[in-house]
């Protein structure tokens, strides 16, 4: 088969399938509101949870930023590119979360796929819940270990799998907050599990860090675990981009010598290590926003028990309502579209073929009349 012959029957496998994707341009705004050429839409697609991507002093801080240090870190943060702000804030990771080190990486996927690079060997073996992200499932498909997957949140499976036996090391991963279903993992179970095995625990909770537990620390402080590794990212409650690990001292001195995402990659700017640095002074300072978005997502659950789609049991910002198959979900997120609505229809392979789905994001930024609104659309417009 030519290239050109391979792209053609890829696309339009896509197409037929009414799963082609395409992007389309906004003109700003990725809280409450999102500009599309000259409408205006009510956003209910994003991840920036607390809508600190358009909070005054985040900006302020990430221009005060570049005032000082430019715009570019001009360098892997291994030449050039590791300022003092990039220090000071693992720092204050470490501290908020109760670690002894952070690590900085440019994004979340760059963060799962170095780990996984540089920890896993071909005697060892990633167990991870088969709904994990694309970045966890993908860097542990091309590490040289085995992959196993377990069943959606059950311990159980888990634990047959654990207990089948390997030669080298194992490292149990699960997401904190599911990003397709927004439903929590029970970490304490897996990290009980994982222990009474020798094994290690890594959690990404992309979507579970500043959203909830004290201080906005996430799901692990919330359900009271400590797991060997843990994956915070800056692209959702914190409305910017970039992540971090959280581990001991000798993993992040290892990952220090062996991420090759770090070591080959020009570093975050230090600018927007400042704007991060203001993000984590809201997320910590101000319960206020977390009491906002509880409030709209207990709104949002109570109107949208009669919806003729299933829900999930999502207790977060991530609320999902499950169409099935992919037009009919294209369908309703453009009949919404017409009503003012940005809502995304999530189509397989991102989830499971069958569960097309909207996936409905709420943030502190939506007020009551927003969800309200919402609610009255979706109920208009699924009969
Ligand atoms: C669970 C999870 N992990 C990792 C990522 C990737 O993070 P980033 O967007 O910072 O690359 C995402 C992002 O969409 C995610 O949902």
């Amino acid at each position: 088969m030519s290239w050109q012959t391979r792209i053609d029957a890829a696309i339009s496998a896509r197409k037929q399938a009414a799963a082609f994707r395409v992007r389309q341009p906004n003109r700003g705004g990725s809280a409450r509101f999102l500009t599309q050429g000259d409408l205006r839409y009510l956003n209910f697609s994003g991840n920036d949870y607390l809508g600190l991507s358009q909070d005054a002093a985040v900006i302020a801080a990430w221009q005060q930023g570049a005032q000082k240090y430019g715009v570019g870190s001009g360098g892997s943060g291994h030449v050039t590119g590791y300022s003092d702000a990039h220090a000071e804030f693992e720092e204050q990771l470490a501290a908020w979360q109760g670690y002894p080190r952070a690590l900085l990486f440019i994004s979340g996927f760059a963060a799962n796929q170095a780990i996984l690079a540089a920890l896993m060997q071909s005697e060892d073996r990633v167990l991870a819940d088969k709904l994990s992200h694309a970045s966890l499932l993908e860097a542990a498909a091309h590490a040289p270990s085995q992959l196993r997957r377990f069943h959606h949140n059950q311990p159980d499976s888990l634990q047959g799998l654990l207990e089948k036996p390997v030669t080298g090391e194992t490292l149990v991963v699960t997401e904190g907050v599911f990003s397709m279903d927004g439903d929590a993992a029970p970490l304490a179970d897996l990290h009980r599990l994982s222990q009474a095995h020798g094994s290690w625990l890594m959690v990404d909770d992309a979507h579970g860090v500043g959203v909830t537990g004290e201080q906005g620390r996430g799901s692990c402080w919330q359900q009271g675990v400590r797991p060997e590794l843990l994956v915070v990212t800056f692209g959702k409650a914190f409305g910017c981009s970039g992540a971090a690990v959280l581990c001991d001292d000798a993993t992040a001195d290892y990952l220090l010598q062996f991420a090759r995402h770090l070591i080959y990659s020009t570093a975050m700017p230090a600018a927007q290590v400042c704007a991060l640095q203001a993000s984590l002074a809201r997320i910590q300072q101000d319960d206020g926003l977390r009491d906002k978005l509880a409030a709209n997502i207990a709104r949002f659950r109570a109107g949208a028990a009669g919806l003729p789609y299933r829900l999930t049991g999502s207790q977060t910002a991530i609320q999902p309502v499950i169409v099935g198959e992919n037009q009919p979900a294209l369908d309703l997120a453009a009949r919404l579209r017409e009503r003012g609505l940005w809502v995304s229809a999530i189509r397989p392979p991102t989830v499971p073929p069958g569960s097309a789905r909207l996936r409905i994001t709420l943030t502190a930024a939506h007020r009551p009349e927003d969800i309200d609104f919402l609610l009255e659309s979706l109920h208009g417009c699924s009969h």
